[in-house]
């Protein structure tokens, strides 16, 4: 049995429509579907590891309404280890999302109980003799800190998905050993003074701030690792001095919500099982291109055969 992976992370009820194309600010428009699915970065993530084939232990917290009981239900039938994940008295975190027919997405938080989990809600004995464990930033940034303290103690493997961005260059770089971002996000870091100022070579001579080389390393200036995705253009990475890119598939794209999850989970999965890091990429760059062409969160985030049944075929 591998050892597991520890996520860290938000829950979410996701709500939603779709609509021909995403409205201009001030429009009206008339969607086209409404439905619910299982959401939330941190669970999505969690699931996506444990369909991969990981032990997954999900710490986070739903509210004490039908929707936590619902999402915890749902993480329980992955077989993911819920014994970290609190039920906090109020609502649980939902998520207004709007899809065009082009598969983009706008995504609206509420964070609901997500919002209510404390540094002290993480038990530090659930980071022993975690592989990997994982973080994103739908939670309050002390507790993101404090999981990444606990599992730098417990000689755990840390990787953070600073998504949404806001906050994340307040996070200790030193604590994280691997970033991943996607260009808006890593726009938003490689931004910040810090990182600016140590990236001068790449930036500071006019470099276009979007270039993912130059986004790679402004931020490899700070992270030991970085993990760039770039959607459809696949994914580039950087660890110190090496670089390297993968490309995607091209597949029809029906709902991108959940790509970078189910990207993200499918990586840690991969280095928890100490595969190797070009075949942990591919694996990852595979699923999330099957997640793209189902629609909704979980539900589209493929299993390791599917995604073994990809790469077989060449
Ligand atoms: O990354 C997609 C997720 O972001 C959705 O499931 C939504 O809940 C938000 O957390």
């Amino acid at each position: 049995m591998n050892r597991p992976v520890v996520v860290v992370g938000s829950v979410n009820l996701d709500r939603v429509q779709t609509v021909a194309t995403l409205p201009a600010p001030g429009a009206t428009v008339h969607g086209t579907s409404f439905a619910t699915f299982h959401g939330g970065k941190g669970a999505n993530q969690a699931v996506a590891a444990a369909r991969m084939g990981a032990p997954v232990h999900f710490l986070g917290a739903v509210g004490d309404d039908a929707e936590g009981a619902r999402l915890r239900a749902a993480l329980v039938a992955d077989g993911i280890d819920v014994a970290g994940l609190r039920t906090l008295d109020g609502p649980t975190g939902f998520a207004t999302i709007l899809v065009a027919d082009d598969g983009e997405n706008v995504i609206v938080l509420e964070a609901g109980a997500n919002g209510r989990l404390l540094p002290d809600h993480l038990d530090p004995s659930a980071f022993v003799g975690a592989a990997v464990a994982l973080f994103q930033l739908e939670v309050p940034l002390a507790t993101v800190r404090r999981g990444l303290e606990l599992a730098r103690a417990a000689g755990a493997t840390t990787v953070l998905n600073a998504a949404p961005p806001v906050g994340a260059d307040a996070l200790p770089a030193e604590l994280v050993d691997v970033l991943v971002v996607n260009a808006t996000e890593a726009a938003a870091l490689a931004s910040s003074a810090d990182a600016l100022m140590r990236s001068a070579d790449a930036l500071a001579s006019g470099a276009d701030a979007r270039d993912p080389a130059a986004l790679l390393d402004a931020l490899a200036a700070r992270y030991a690792t970085v993990v760039l995705t770039l959607g459809a253009d696949g994914v580039a990475w950087a660890r110190g001095a090496e670089r390297g890119r993968r490309a995607a598939r091209r597949v029809p794209v029906v709902d991108t919500t959940g790509a970078g999850d189910t990207f993200t989970g499918a990586l840690v999965a991969g280095m928890a099982a100490g595969v190797p890091w070009g075949e942990a990429l591919e694996r990852a760059t595979i699923a999330a291109s099957l997640c793209v062409g189902v629609a909704g969160a979980q539900a589209s985030i493929p299993r390791a055969a599917d995604v073994d049944r990809v790469r077989g075929a060449g």
